[in-house]
């Protein structure tokens, strides 16, 4: 069995954990066959004229599954983010944010294991926006769809129920946003009423957000809109180490982009320095989406072990090791880990 991938390195520190986690799911003795696409974001504009070049959608299409890296989007001025646009393009309407304590790491709690499901194609980030410049008015749409809203919500009972998963949070504002909130909570009653094993609450999301910080041993999977998951994953990142060590999936009904929640980093881009934990992790959910599901277990729980023995680590995690140094110590012990299993 060989595997087409479309491996998308994107920029700032992108390229340094997509070549990390290449080396590590190759150790893992699965062929994989990387169908590479450089260029695209600022390298694109340059290059065609637009940040997000058919050619990388396409390639999309044609294998079905990505990893990528994160892509820099100008902040307040330039293109559009072309991280957002693949997501809307190819439909990817679930984004799976997996929040789980690694040994070994400093934080405040000891076992955080949350999912986020982020609706990822819609409101705030509908891109419907618009400058007055006589008025001095900026205005966003923030557009919500019933059936965007059942399509996460349903995503996120059907996978806790595969999963095991005993209890869904519904994250909204419907006490202020009295049509766009409600009908997203409404949906998520009616779809809750299918799924009578899973135990099932809802949160605003300010008192969440409080909640998340004090209490996350509450908390199982979270389901909610586009902005509040995009916030949210950065707070649950922060529970468990940082955007260093957390995984994401966008997942639609035909293609899978994998990519980590965390972004370029430009703070250490070109350093050696970045975690790679996250895209490794986000390359053993693929490897779950793919079918792998002995070398998935093989890949995590190697990972804990490195974190267990706490000595080859990254510096956003305490450590002192590079990059390149915590990529070939765990593909070390992956191979070796395989090839006792098959002996
Ligand atoms: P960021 O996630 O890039 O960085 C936030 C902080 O976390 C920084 O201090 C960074 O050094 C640290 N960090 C992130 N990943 C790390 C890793 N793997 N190892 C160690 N430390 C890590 O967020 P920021 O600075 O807000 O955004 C930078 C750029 O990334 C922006 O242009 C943004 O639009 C883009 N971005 C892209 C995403 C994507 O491609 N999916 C997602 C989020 C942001
Ligand atoms: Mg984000």
């Amino acid at each position: 069995m060989v595997y087409n991938v479309t491996l998308i390195p994107g920029d700032g520190i992108g390229p340094e954990v997509v070549e990390a986690t290449v080396s590590v799911l190759e150790s893992t003795g699965l062929k994989f066959v990387w169908d590479r696409q450089e260029t695209i974001g600022a390298a694109a504009v340059e290059e065609y004229g637009t940040p997000l070049p058919e050619m990388v959608l396409d390639s999309v299409r044609r294998n079905k599954v990505a990893l990528k890296g994160p892509v820099t989007t100008p902040v307040g001025k330039g293109f559009k983010s072309v991280n957002v646009g693949l997501r809307q393009r190819l439909d990817l309407f679930a984004n799976v944010r997996p929040c789980l304590t690694l040994p070994g790491i400093k934080t405040p709690f000891e076992n955080v294991d949350l999912i986020i499901f982020r609706e990822n194609t819609e409101g705030l980030y509908s891109g419907i926006e618009n400058f007055d410049e006589r008025l001095e008015i900026a205005d966003t749409i923030s557009r919500i769809t019933r059936t965007g809203c059942r399509r996460i919500i349903e995503f996120a009972f059907d996978y806790a129920r595969r999963t095991g998963r005993q209890k869904i949070t519904l994250v909204h504002k419907a006490n202020i946003l009295k049509q766009a909130g409600a009908m997203f909570l409404d949906i998520g009653r009616e779809v809750a009423a299918r799924y009578p094993e899973i135990e099932v609450n809802d949160r605003i999301i300010d008192n969440m957000s409080m909640q998340l910080v004090m209490y996350p041993e509450r908390y199982d999977c979270i389901v909610t809109t586009n902005l509040f998951g995009d916030i949210l994953s950065d707070l649950c990142a922060g529970l468990v180490g940082g955007l260093g060590v957390v995984a994401g999936a966008n997942i639609g009904s035909e293609y899978a982009i994998f990519e980590a929640v965390h972004g370029s980093a430009p703070d250490i881009a070109g350093q050696n320095k970045a975690n790679p934990t996250a895209l490794i992790r986000t390359g053993e959910m693929m490897l779950r989406h793919l079918g792998e599901h002995a070398i998935a277990d093989v890949v995590a729980s190697e990972l804990v072990s490195v974190y267990q023995e706490g000595r080859t680590l990254t510096a956003d995690v305490g450590g002192t090791s590079s990059t390149d140094e915590f990529a070939a110590y765990l593909s070390d012990r992956i191979s070796s880990r395989v090839a006792s299993l098959k002996a």
